[in-house]
C-alpha cells in the first residue's frame, strides 16, 4: 500500500473499524512488542504530550497516527497511572477535528487548573496550497476525560516566525502563566525558543520575545523548562545544530542546558554552561517532556524513535514507544536521570548473575551490576545461546574509561547510516555501576546512577534472551525477570 499524502490525511471517520482492529491485533501479537513501556495500540506513536499530575493520578498522552507506521494525521492518546509505571490506556482524547487543528493535533503540554486539566497544543493546519499554518490552541479536560476545545486560538503566530512555531509548554510562575514554544526566526531562519505570558490560561497571551539562548540550528522542537534542584533546565530538540557546538550522532539530538536563574519577564537565562549537552547517550531518544510535579520532583519521559527514521516494526503496521519515566536531579551541574522507585514493583524473583555461562533472563528483564575499576571487557545483552547476535557493551574502567554500546549485530538493522555504536566517557578509575532494562525490542542503560542514559531499539531474532560476561572480569550482578505493566 502506498502512503500518499491524501491517504495519510484521510479523516479518521473515513477509515473502517475492521482495518483498525486488524492493525491493533497485529501490533499486539508482535514479538517486538513492548510489555512494560507505553506503546502504540496501532500505528505510529511519537512525542509524549501533556505529562502532568491531575485528579490524583499521573497523566500522559502521546502523539498518535493509528492507521499505519507513518507520520499522518496526528491525535492525542491518553494514559493515566498511579505510580508512573503501570499505565492504563484510555484511548483517543484529542482528535484533529476542528478548523484550528484539521491537519494534526500536534504536541503540547497540560496543567491542572481548578478541577480541570488545561491542554495547550499546536493546531497544525494546511491550506489548499498545502502551506502550513500553526495555531496554539487550548482545551479543557474534565475528570471523566471529556475534552472541550476553545473556539479561538490562544496564540496566533507572530510576524517574526516562519510556519515552524509549535509545541507549547505551559508554566506557572508567581501567579502568572507562561508558555515556551519552539520557533524558527523568519529573518535568520535560526532555531529559537519563544516566551509568552498571560494572566489567565485562556489569554490574552503576550509575546515576550525569545529566550536568550544562542541560535540552535534551524529549528527547535519540543522545548521544556523544568526546575531541577532549584536550577532552571531547558530540555529541547535542536534541528540542524552544528556538530562543532556539541557533537551528536542521531539525525536530530535531544539536549539540555542547565542555568543558574531564569527571568520570566525578560527571557534572560543566566548560565555557566557553554554548550548544550546530549540528554541521552544512545540511539533513539527524542522529544523528551519534563515537568515539575506536586511531589517536589521533576520527571521526564521520552519518545523512543526519531523523526525521518524508519524501524523494522513498520512492516507490522506499528512503530515506536515511550521510554520509562526518569526522575531528574543535578550533580556537578549535569543532569542525573534515574528510574522511578515503582520500577522495582515489576521485579520477579531475584537471581545472582555469576560466571560466564549463558544465563537466560527472558525478553523483559532488569540487570544491575557493579564492575570493579581498572578492568576492561565485554558484556553481551539480548544474546543468542552462542553469543553471536547480541547487543555488545564494551567497557573500560581504568584510565581512559568509557562504555561503548554496539547494536550492529543483534538482529534487523536499525538506521545503520547513523552508526551502529555509541560511546560515553566514564570517570577514570572508578567502579562502573549499570542498571539495564530490556523490554523485547528496547534497552535502557542507566550508567553510574543516571549520569548517562543510553537508550535504543533493537529487533532481535528468536531466542535472544541470554546475558554473558567475559570471563575473568571482577563484578557483582543481580537480575530479575520483569512483569508486564
Ligand atoms: C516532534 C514533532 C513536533 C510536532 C509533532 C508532530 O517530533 O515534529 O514538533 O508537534 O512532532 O507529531
Amino acid at each position: 500500500m502506498e502512503w500518499t499524502r491524501e491517504k495519510r490525511y484521510l479523516p479518521y471517520e473515513k477509515w473502517d473499524v475492521k482495518t483498525l482492529l486488524e492493525l491493533q491485533s497485529q501490533a499486539a501479537r508482535s514479538d517486538y512488542q513492548l510489555h512494560y513501556h507505553i506503546r502504540p495500540t496501532s500505528g505510529l506513536l511519537n512525542d509524549p504530550n501533556g505529562f502532568s499530575y491531575y485528579n490524583g493520578r499521573w497523566q500522559v498522552f502521546y502523539q498518535a497516527y493509528p492507521f499505519g507506521a507513518v507520520h499522518g494525521l496526528k491525535s492525542w492518546v491518553h494514559l493515566t497511572s498511579s505510580d508512573l509505571v503501570h499505565w492504563e490506556n484510555l484511548g483517543e482524547a484529542v482528535y484533529p477535528d476542528t478548523p484550528l487543528d484539521s491537519h494534526g493535533a500536534y504536541s503540547g503540554s497540560a496543567k491542572a487548573i481548578g478541577d480541570k486539566l488545561f491542554l495547550m497544543y499546536t493546531g497544525n493546519v494546511r491550506d489548499e496550497n498545502w502551506v502550513r499554518h500553526s495555531y496554539q490552541v487550548g482545551a479543557w479536560m474534565d475528570e471523566e476525560g471529556k475534552v472541550t476545545k476553545l473556539e479561538t486560538p490562544l496564540i496566533n503566530s507572530p510576524e517574526h516566525v516562519t510556519e515552524h512555531f509549535r509545541d507549547p509548554q505551559i508554566l506557572e510562575h508567581d501567579g502568572k502563566y507562561y508558555a515556551i514554544l519552539g520557533a524558527q526566526d523568519k529573518e535568520t531562519k535560526a532555531g529559537k525558543i519563544s516566551l509568552y505570558k498571560a494572566d489567565a490560561v485562556t489569554g490574552p497571551w503576550q509575546d515576550l520575545g525569545y529566550v536568550d539562548l544562542p541560535d540552535m540550528g534551524y529549528m527547535v522542537e519540543c522545548p521544556n523548562l523544568v526546575f531541577v534542584d532549584g536550577k532552571p533546565v531547558f530540555i529541547f530538540c535542536p534541528q540542524g545544530l552544528d556538530k562543532n557546538v556539541t557533537d551528536y550522532q542521531n539525525v536530530y539530538p535531544n539536549m539540555y542546558w542547565v542555568g543558574e536563574s531564569f527571568d520570566f519577564e525578560t527571557g534572560h537565562f543566566e548560565t555557566k554552561q557553554k554548550a548544550p549537552i546530549n540528554l541521552d547517550g544512545g540511539f533513539d531518544v527524542y522529544a523528551t517532556q519534563a515537568f515539575n510535579a506536586p511531589d517536589g520532583y521533576a520527571y521526564a519521559i521520552s519518545w523512543v524513535g526519531l523523526p525521518d527514521m524508519t524501524y523494522p516494526s513498520d512492516k507490522e503496521g506499528w512503530a515506536n514507544c515511550l521510554s520509562q519515566v526518569k526522575r531528574l536531579s543535578l550533580k556537578h551541574g549535569r543532569l542525573l536521570q534515574k528510574p522511578v522507585k515503582a520500577m522495582k514493583s515489576l521485579r520477579g524473583v531475584e537471581e545472582d548473575f555469576t560466571g560466564d555461562l549463558a544465563f537466560d533472563v527472558g525478553a523483559q528483564s532488569e540487570l544491575k551490576l557493579t564492575i570493579k575499576q581498572g578492568q576492561k571487557g565485554k558484556l553481551l545483552l539480548a544474546a543468542d545461546s552462542e553469543g553471536k547476535n547480541c547487543i555488545k557493551l564494551s567497557f573500560k574502567t581504568g584510565k581512559h574509561a568509557r562504555l561503548m554500546v554496539d547494536r550492529g549485530e543483534c538482529g534487523q538493522a536499525v538506521n545503520p547510516d547513523y552508526g551502529t555504536s555509541r560511546t560515553v566517557k566514564l570517570p577514570a578509575g572508578e567502579d562502573l555501576d549499570l542498571r539495564i532494562f530490556v523490554d523485547h525490542s528496547l534497552f535502557e542503560i542507566f550508567v553510574n546512577g543516571g549520569e548517562e542514559v543510553i537508550t535504543g531499539r533493537f529487533f532481535p531474532q528468536n531466542g535472544q534472551t541470554f546475558v554473558k560476561m567475559d570471563s575473568g572480569v571482577d563484578y557483582q550482578a543481580k537480575t530479575w525477570r520483569l512483569k508486564d505493566m
